[in-house]
């Protein structure tokens, strides 16, 4: 197992910019790269296609439990497959998107991720220097233990221009409009289980809606190298505790 591997948890609402910031950061420090987001998508992705009921909390639950997802942490290459069908583009399309939250409030489905997900933050420490994990509950729930966290947030205005160019390549009136349904219903929907607008005690805030893309990642980067990824630990001539 590698000296001290460490775990950036990485939160925030849609379009805030973590998910190009977090691979980016996964890159510059030779970590492994977790997209939790696209494990709910996938599931909602398998669901749409096995005809399954959204609503119906039960058998979502019990897909979860069992859909066959594999999914990939090189931060240069994030597969996501189900059953074998490399999915990694369908999830991003408007179905996905629109129906997604119905899976991500569902609490069951909610259990079966956080036990995957740590289980692919164990495995990735003990394989390699360590992994970013982004979602919306990683610095709260999934791994409130990790070694840097950082909540990264946007403007409304800013997070609602940056998807638009993703999905419309313009930010004009019409562009927003059709945004819109994406990033604000969706992350009112997604809230009701998960703080990620406000930075939970001792996690990092960073707003990126003046910054760069490469500004954003600095930012992450300095607040990395300047913690200490493991608190001091006291030894027991110092007075201190173990
Ligand atoms: O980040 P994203 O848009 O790909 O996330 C897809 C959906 O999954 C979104 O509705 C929020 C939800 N999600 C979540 O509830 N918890 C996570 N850790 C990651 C994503």
């Amino acid at each position: 197992m590698p000296e001290n591997p460490i775990t950036i948890a990485i939160d925030g609402p849609s379009g805030s910019g973590k998910s190009s910031v977090s691979k980016q950061v996964a890159r510059r420090l030779g970590l492994s790269y977790l997209d939790t987001g696209a494990m709910y998508r996938a599931l909602t992705w398998w669901c749409l296609q096995q005809g399954i009921d959204l609503t119906d909390s039960q058998e979502v639950a019990e897909q979860a439990r069992t859909f066959p997802l594999e999914i990939g942490t090189d931060p240069d290459a994030p597969t996501v497959h189900v059953g074998g069908t490399d999915v990694a583009a369908a999830i991003r399309e408007t179905a996905v998107s629109e129906q997604v939250s119905h899976i991500a409030t569902n609490l069951e489905v909610r259990a079966t991720m956080r036990d995957q997900q740590r289980q692919l933050i164990a495995d990735a420490r003990h394989a390699g220097s360590g992994i970013v994990v982004e979602g919306r509950d990683i610095t709260t729930v999934i791994a409130p233990d990790a070694e840097h966290r950082f909540l990264i947030t946007a403007s409304e205005e800013a997070r609602l221009a940056r998807r638009a160019r993703e999905l419309f390549s313009s930010d004009d009136v019409q562009a927003i409009e059709a945004t819109h349904d994406q990033i604000v219903r969706r992350d009112a929907a997604d809230s009701t289980v998960s703080a990620f607008f406000e930075p939970a005690p001792g996690v990092v805030g960073i707003d990126t809606s003046d910054l760069t893309f490469e500004q954003s990642v600095a930012a992450v980067l300095d607040a990395v190298h300047a913690a200490p990824a493991h608190p001091p630990v006291h030894t027991p001539d110092d007075g201190g505790t173990r």
